[in-house]
């Protein structure tokens, strides 16, 4: 390790002291607001989710196999029963279908695109509401591959290969198809659309992989291009058939180069712009979300000067013409050199940084003034993360077994996230507000933006009264405190015989005790909670005991029982029955 990475190696550690509180979720979702649906037949990595925001339907790809999913009626995976073979064109005579689901994409107004291969061809048709395919095309010697990404723009369809780059089609052929020479390898992650004074532009954003110098280790720079729709490639022997308005520049996370290989982007769309919300990975695995704008980086291709020389002077290379074939040779000898901006685009936030964490794959949501930024772990769970401050607000765990986590969806408009593994697709529902608690104050400390007290439980925003936190702290707004006093349950407990008090222990962020008296005792940390044992009943161990949390300023109970010593004789055990209950207690307690 060098000097460099020392330093940058000590700033992380000192960052990591002096944020220590709340790394890990609050609490654990393991089973509420889940639901579990699996696919038939045997296992495929390749699945691809689509669908648009307030879109009726979930659209699943694998294999051959189109599925959907209606979730206003149940989550079952339904088969889509079209197929590319028997569209009323050709290709009927197949008996056996040979297509390969390649291209799944849906467009902002509704309609979706198919695409299927089979050696080497390609061919796409749009799907109606009523399933029956139309408007069917070719695409020569082009093969998309289902898991890249894709965009369906008006009915202008850009795709990505890793080896090859961005590729335009559409059905009328006019301005055809478009590759470009590739330098080397690239992960390509999200194809953006331009908005308002950009909407005539199409953006990429790409992690390239560089071998280091020692050939040890890979190492990782993160870009977006920005090329114009309309780009309809130079002329023969100049860059016919590819992009000649293309350019690029470097996406910024992090200290110095700290988080350069880009994992995955999601986007948010706000009232005049898009922002970027990408998620990064550095040399160490941990992971950040830096938030970039549209505005701000199609600001830096319209005015940072190039990083190169001989720049074209009669022409600002990547701004868009009519015909791009008649530019002149000087732009289109100039353009190879992947013309790169020298002001690298920086986020508008410090990196949100997770330390220990080895987040797969971003969603963004927006719910009032808060953002919510859910994200898949390695290990299959999936986070649910306020932006401002940041905090882990829950951790989900959508396959019991833990598993890949091959794609996600977010339903803005349901609050429903999708997640899929190559058995199953898993949705979860983000308003589940029943997981914090029935007190005010355990909403509250939820954070949860999704959730509001509404006097008698946590439940979800829309429906409840808009309160602010305040309120708990009337007395009308909880009427169960009294409640649970009253009915604190008596506990007997013959003489000499082993006990235990159990007490839920939901949130990972508050410390839990037991108040016997006024004797503090720790907690028994088990599965169950936070356990009070009693090996020998006797009548000191007689009275009240309460559960006590502390979390944040607040400290509340739990739960309460009164423990009371029942001395009858039925009740006493003799030695070989203490033992026989010894033994049978064991395994309950799982100590
Ligand atoms: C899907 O394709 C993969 C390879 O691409 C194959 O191994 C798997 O068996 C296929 N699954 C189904 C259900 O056809
Ligand atoms: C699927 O549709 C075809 C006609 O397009 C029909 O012959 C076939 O029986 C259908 N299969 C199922 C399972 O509904
Ligand atoms: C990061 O993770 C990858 C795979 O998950 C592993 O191969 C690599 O050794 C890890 N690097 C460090 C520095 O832990
Ligand atoms: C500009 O080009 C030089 C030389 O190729 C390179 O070292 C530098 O990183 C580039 N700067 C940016 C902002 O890409
Ligand atoms: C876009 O980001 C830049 C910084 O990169 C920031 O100055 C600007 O305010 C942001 N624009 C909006 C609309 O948030
Ligand atoms: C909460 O309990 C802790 C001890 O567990 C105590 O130090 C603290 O003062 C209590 N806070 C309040 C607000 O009662």
């Amino acid at each position: 390790m060098d000097w460099t990475c020392f330093c940058v190696l000590l700033m992380w550690i000192s960052c990591v002291c002096s944020t220590k509180r709340h790394d890990d979720a609050r609490v654990t979702v393991k089973n509420e607001g889940i639901t579990r649906s699996s696919f038939e037949n045997h296992h495929s990595d390749l699945v691809k989710l689509v669908g648009t925001s307030g879109s009726k339907i979930i659209w699943v790809g694998r294999n051959e196999t189109l599925y959907s999913i209606t979730p206003a009626q149940d989550l079952k995976l339904k088969l889509v029963n079209v197929s590319l073979c028997n569209d009323e064109s050709e290709d009927s005579d197949d008996s056996k279908c040979p297509y390969r689901l390649s291209l799944l994409s849906q467009s902002a107004d509704g309609n979706l695109i198919f695409c299927g291969s089979a050696n080497g061809n390609t061919k796409c048709c749009y799907l109606t509401s009523s399933y029956s395919l139309i408007d069917c095309f070719k695409l020569e010697n082009y093969e998309p591959v289902i898991n890249e990404p894709s965009l369906l723009d008006g009915d202008m369809l850009y795709f990505t290969k890793s080896e090859m780059g961005l590729y335009k089609a559409n059905r009328n052929k006019n301005h055809n198809i478009w590759s470009q020479p590739i330098r080397m390898e690239l992960k390509y992650l999200k194809l953006i659309s331009g908005k308002g004074q950009y909407e005539d532009k199409v953006y990429s954003f790409f992690a390239e992989k560089h071998k280091s110098k020692d050939g040890e280790s890979d190492q990782w720079i993160s870009r977006v291009s920005q090329s114009c729709k309309n780009d309809r490639g130079g002329r023969k022997g100049l860059l016919q058939n590819t992009w000649t308005s293309m350019i690029y520049a470097q996406l910024l996370c992090g200290r110095g180069h700290d988080f350069s290989q880009l994992i995955d982007v999601a986007t948010l769309q706000t009232d005049d712009d898009i922002k970027v919300y990408a998620l990064f990975r550095n040399y160490w695995n941990m992971s950040a979300v830096c938030v970039y704008n549209m505005s701000k980086i199609s600001t830096i291709f319209a005015s940072s000067e190039f990083n190169s020389t001989n720049v074209p002077a009669d022409h600002r290379p990547g701004t868009c013409v009519d015909n791009s074939a008649s530019l002149s040779s000087e732009v289109l000898k100039f353009m190879p050199v992947h013309p790169e901006m020298k002001d690298w685009v920086m986020p508008e936030n410090g990196p949100l940084l997770f330390r220990h964490r080895h987040y797969t794959h971003i969603q963004v949501d927006r719910e009032q003034h808060d953002t919510v930024l859910l994200l898949s772990l390695e290990s299959g769970g999936v986070h649910k993360v306020l932006e401002k401050p940041v905090f882990v607000i829950a951790e989900y765990l959508p396959f019991p077994h833990g598993t890949h986590i091959t794609g996600m969806l977010l339903d803005t408009s349901e609050k429903r996230l999708f997640v899929s593994s190559s058995d199953e697709v898993v949705q979860i529902d983000l308003q589940t507000c029943g997981v914090y608690g029935d007190e005010c104050i355990e909403c509250m400390l939820s954070r949860d933006p999704y959730c509001v007290w509404d006097g008698l439980h946590c439940t979800i925003k829309a429906k409840g009264r808009a309160k602010d936190p305040h309120d708990c702290k009337m007395p009308s707004a909880e009427p169960s405190r009294t409640e649970l006093r009253d009915e604190t349950p008596v506990v007997r407990v013959p003489e000499s015989s082993r006990h235990f008090l159990r007490c839920p222990m939901t949130s990972h962020h508050a410390t839990y005790h037991w108040q016997h008296g006024s004797a503090r005792e720790e907690c028994v940390d088990s599965d169950q909670g936070c356990l009070y044992l009693i090996h020998s009943m006797s009548e000191a161990h007689e009275g009240l005991y309460t559960c006590v949390s502390s979390e944040d300023v607040y400290n509340r109970t739990v739960a309460q029982y009164q423990l009371s010593m029942s001395r009858s004789n039925a009740h006493r055990l003799t030695p070989v029955g203490l033992l026989l209950l010894i033994v049978m207690s064991l395994p309950v307690l799982h100590l």
